[in-house]
């Protein structure tokens, strides 16, 4: 893969690039048009990109009051997440032409909306900077594993760009919801079940409403089901799986716990290597039964425990 040129950075009070630093001019189709799972995971991520501005409204009204985090979401937030969505949008259209991008957003939008209510935000407003939270941990580590498997350049570096806007992203809502903790007083356990609800939606309803039509305009004859979508949800893991960030994503989902550094440090490559296996399917390519899974995990956890023991004793 030729790399492109990388862009000039903008000051960090602006805007970090627009759709002009994109290179489009240099984006080779033969790369890319006959990948269908690509496409549905682009496609899929311009819709909900581009329906940005239906929830940031939600959520401006929610923090109604605290003028400090209502500019930055009007002012930043709002504005480089609609970014994303047009930048993704471009680039399926110029990689896939054929597809009628306005007219099927139309459609999904008409049926997205109506799941975007300020009743489905958290209880309190601490809370629902922690989902922001783990929301931007999903979206920076599935653009950072579509820019590592990118097999094209030009999306390489744009899902490259994506990714760090969603990681400055998470840091904002983390340091909201730092401040909020303060005031609501909330404990851990509260915490981490919150985490787990929303890591639970990552992948959910509005994933599958996107990705039924984007599936609709490719084969119009088959009929779009729970079954269908959980299928190219599979096929989807497994690409992506072997290039997920699993320690990012652990580092980033744990952190709100608050945890001790030394509890984080010995349970983060756990879940790590948990992830690995059992959500993404990665250990399904190379082991193939549940006894060598368990085997291998034991093995790494008396290595860990075995270095743990030298470094103290030492
Ligand atoms: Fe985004
Ligand atoms: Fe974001």
């Amino acid at each position: 893969m030729t790399p492109v040129a990388p862009l000039s950075r903008r000051s960090p009070t602006h805007q970090r690039w627009t759709l002009d630093d994109i290179p489009w001019q240099s984006l080779d189709r033969s790369l890319i048009a006959d990948q269908e799972l690509l496409f549905y995971l682009l496609t899929t991520a311009s819709f909900i990109e581009t329906a940005t501005d239906t929830y940031a409204h939600n959520l401006i009204e929610y923090y109604a009051g605290d003028e400090e985090v209502t500019a930055w979401l009007e002012q930043h937030w709002q504005h480089e997440e609609l970014q994303h969505g047009c930048a993704l949008k471009r680039y399926v259209q110029t990689a896939w032409p054929d597809f009628d991008w306005d007219q099927v957003y139309q459609a999904f939008f008409a049926e997205f909306s109506a799941h975007c209510v300020i009743e489905a935000l958290e209880p309190s407003r601490c809370l629902e900077m922690l989902s922001r939270c783990i929301v931007e941990m999903g979206t920076a580590s599935y653009y950072s594993t579509l820019s590592r498997l990118s097999p094209e350049p030009v999306l390489h570096l744009l899902t490259q760009l994506i990714r760090e806007d969603e990681v400055r992203h998470y840091k904002y809502f983390y340091h909201y919801f730092l401040r909020y903790r303060e005031r609501e007083n909330l404990g851990r356990w509260k915490i981490f079940r919150t985490i787990l609800r929303r890591l639970h939606m990552i992948d959910g309803e509005d994933s599958s409403i996107a990705l039924k039509h984007a599936y609709g305009i490719r084969h119009s004859n088959a009929s779009f089901d729970n079954r269908l979508y959980r299928i190219i949800q599979k096929r989807g893991r497994y690409l992506m799986g072997p290039q997920f960030p699993h320690a990012m994503s652990v580092k980033m989902t744990l952190k709100p716990l608050g945890l001790n550094p030394r509890v984080q440090k010995t349970v983060a490559p756990m879940i790590a290597f948990l992830s690995r296996y059992l959500l993404w399917g990665e250990g399904s390519m190379r082991i193939k039964s549940y006894d060598r899974m368990l085997m291998d995990f034991y093995t790494r956890l008396r290595v860990y425990a075995l270095n743990q023991w030298a470094r103290f004793a030492g």
